[in-house]
């Protein structure tokens, strides 16, 4: 099961395949983030949360949270009076998230909650924003997911989307993909033993949608003033959109 093709999965089992990848790569998730992306990951989530524009007191939703770097980041902005929410169907990368949150004992402002993203176990409305770091990429609906997003969040709610994506220039291109398909998943399996769940990550970068479709996709779902950034030539993007 070495070259393990997501694609011919059976839907069924697709999301505890998922789960179980990121159930066994949690402890060493954050390291191997910093490690992959040469730590260029804090700089884009950090952009990427200033962009939302968060006010003093919001309520905030960090769907997909995982080990909660987003959230970490908005609370700082939500100030005291605010909340931020991480939301996540693994408990393993809630856990490592919660030990890093005791770490910084100062985040007094930011919960867990485990649950799938595409049954958002929250009110209507009752969210002032919401965002969803690299994880859209792995709910087997994403409309549906960005549809829960929009139900949660409060009329005039911010939605921010960073999100892997393929670089523009050619060049670059290939190089992208030759360290993408060859060497994540060959460090993957030497640092975490899981050469399949470092295999997944370039296999759904490639399917998910280019910038402008995925614009099409929120549009119809109702999302407004919708806009995108690229990052470091295309290879992440930022999106921002509005719920009226
Ligand atoms: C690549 S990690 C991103 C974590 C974090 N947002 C970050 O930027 O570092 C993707 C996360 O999405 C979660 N996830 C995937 N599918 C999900 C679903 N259907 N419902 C809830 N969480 C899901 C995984 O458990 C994982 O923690």
């Amino acid at each position: 099961m070495e070259n393990f093709d997501c694609k011919k999965k059976d839907l069924l089992e697709k999301p505890q395949l998922i789960l179980g990848y990121f159930n066994s790569v949690a402890r060493r998730y954050d390291m191997m983030n910093t490690l992959l992306s040469f730590g260029i990951h804090h700089v884009w989530k950090r952009t990427a949360v200033r962009m939302l524009g968060l006010n003093s007191g919001d309520r905030v939703l960090d769907v997909c949270g995982g080990t909660g770097d987003l959230a970490i980041l908005a609370a700082g902005d939500a100030g005291p009076s605010g909340h931020v929410t991480v939301y996540d169907f693994s408990s393993a990368m809630i856990n490592a998230g919660r030990h890093k949150k005791t770490y910084l004992s100062d985040l007094k402002h930011v919960g867990y909650v485990q649950g799938d993203a595409q049954l958002i176990s929250f009110h209507d409305r009752s969210f002032d924003a919401a965002m969803v770091g690299f994880g859209i990429r792995n709910v087997i609906d994403m409309k549906k997911g960005f549809e829960e997003i929009y139900r949660i969040l409060k009329p005039g709610g911010k939605m921010m989307c960073l999100e892997f994506s393929k670089p523009s220039a050619p060049l670059f291109r290939l190089l992208y993909d030759l360290y993408s398909f060859y060497i994540i998943p060959f460090l993957g399996k030497a640092i975490v033993g899981s050469k399949q769940a470092y295999t997944h990550l370039p296999e759904s970068i490639r399917n998910f949608p280019l910038p402008d479709e995925l614009t099409d996709i929120l549009k119809h779902i109702g999302f407004s003033h919708i806009t995108h950034r690229k990052l470091t030539n295309g290879i992440a993007v930022i999106y921002l959109a509005k719920k009226d």
